[in-house]
């Protein structure tokens, strides 16, 4: 009987443990506030985070890189100043909205906290929405794990 109930709570405890580590895909990634860019401004990549670091007029936010067609992985063009997917065409905006193309919606997104110098929270985006960057800003810490669909364009 206790050797079952070790075995039991040892595989409760493993169950417990969360499945993705602070600082990989799956789990909470922090990026410095400033890498950020300007509003509008050419977006920014975190491969570990598979994200985009977006900035457009309601605030920042953290655009997941696969496509929503078929998982591809998409590309930001600069001279048109649209995400472009290579594999079948899908093109989206800055913010993720869907232009063009088979993708059956927006593109994902992430949910984010804003956290000050001192590792307060000081913003949330529960749903992924663009939020302004508020005063006294740090870091960005993205949770990968809760990715939010795009809306849909059927
Ligand atoms: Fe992107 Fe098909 S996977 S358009």
């Amino acid at each position: 009987m206790a050797l079952f109930l070790l075995q039991f709570g040892g595989i409760t405890f493993l169950f417990a443990m969360p499945r993705f580590r602070e600082g990989q895909f799956g789990g909470k990634i922090t990026v410095a506030a400033s890498d950020f860019p300007e509003p509008n401004a050419t977006p920014r990549v975190n491969n570990v985070g598979k994200f985009w670091l977006v900035h457009v007029n309601e605030g920042i936010g953290a655009i997941y890189t696969i496509c929503t067609h078929l998982g591809c992985i998409y590309a930001w063009n600069e001279a048109s100043r649209i995400f472009a997917c290579p594999c079948h065409g899908s093109q989206f905006q800055l913010n993720g909205k869907w232009i063009a193309g088979p993708a059956p919606r927006d593109l994902d997104r992430f949910a984010f906290e804003v956290l000050d110098a001192s590792g307060n929270v000081i913003a949330e985006s529960p749903r992924g929405e663009f939020i302004k960057l508020p005063e006294g800003a740090a870091s960005v810490r993205v949770n990968t794990g809760a990715k939010v669909l795009g809306q849909s364009n059927l």
